[in-house]
């Protein structure tokens, strides 16, 4: 771990999940710049903490696997298609975050070596120990895994303290909060609870090996900017889903 670590820091090796979604922000697909630069500004606060941070990052706004069969497309296809979508967003967040003086290295679980090194666990965590931000790109490499999964995986591979799931809502709910104005969020559940009651806070591949390896989850609004500091200071925000 990062010797420069602040005091105020309560996780000192996260990793970060942004869906690719997160991404377009109010456009139905794409890159939106604005958005991207705020989400720099929210990983470069975490990372001169001294924090070692991992992020796998998704690839919906481009192309989602599950959207195959509609198209005519085999379903294998279409999630490799939907990892190469995540290896754009990794490249546009590298990009971005160096920018801003923030190092980076982006890390592919499959092969794309004029582009990104090849993902190596002790690549990657001497990466992180380095201070460098590290960008997961294709997610497991696999067809048939989400990037939640794969962000589940990274997490453990990396030893990291907690996952943080970034998204466009505040905290779990016990219904959809957009259909139901007096859905009820949660501050706590458990990961039994999630998968109980099929509350959809990642799928159930993704919150098994979490519970599983006793991972901790919090589910927060990425769009807001100081919440990824917060958390890391340990500020309660959003939901924390644990064992
Ligand atoms: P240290 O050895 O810890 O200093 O890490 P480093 O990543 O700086 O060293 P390395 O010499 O491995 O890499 C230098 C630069 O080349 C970095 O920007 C790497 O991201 C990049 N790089 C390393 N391996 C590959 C690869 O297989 N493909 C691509 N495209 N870039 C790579």
């Amino acid at each position: 771990m990062s010797e420069g670590v602040r005091p105020e820091v309560r996780y000192k090796r996260i990793l970060l999940k942004l869906s690719g979604e997160i991404l377009a922000g109010d456009k139905s697909g794409g890159i939106d710049a604005e958005i991207i630069n705020a989400l720099v500004r929210q990983i470069r606060e975490v990372a001169d903490l001294g924090v070692e941070v991992g992020i796998v990052i998704g690839g919906g706004n481009i192309f989602r696997g599950v959207q195959a069969g509609s198209q005519g497309l085999d379903r294998v296809t279409g999630d490799y298609m939907g990892m190469l979508a995540t290896a754009i967003n990794a490249l546009a967040l590298q990009d971005r975050l160096e920018a801003e003086g923030v190092d980076t290295r982006v890390l592919s679980a499959i092969e794309m070596k004029e582009i990104s090194e090849p993902y190596i666990k002790r690549r990657a965590t001497r990466h992180l120990e380095k201070g460098r931000v590290v960008i997961f790109a294709c997610g497991t490499g696999n067809p048939f895994f989400t990037t939640d999964t794969a962000a589940s995986l990274r997490a453990m591979e990396i030893s990291a303290e907690v996952l943080l799931k970034g998204t466009k809502v505040d905290a779990v709910y016990d219904s959809d909060p957009v259909k139901n104005k007096d859905a009820k969020p949660y501050r706590e559940i458990s990961f039994m609870d999630v998968l109980q009651k099929g509350l959809r806070v990642m799928d159930t591949a993704a919150i098994s090996l979490c519970m599983d390896n006793n991972l901790p989850i919090i589910v927060f609004n990425v769009g807001v900017e100081g919440n990824l500091r917060g958390i890391v200071c340990g500020d309660r925000v959003g939901t924390l889903v644990q064992g």
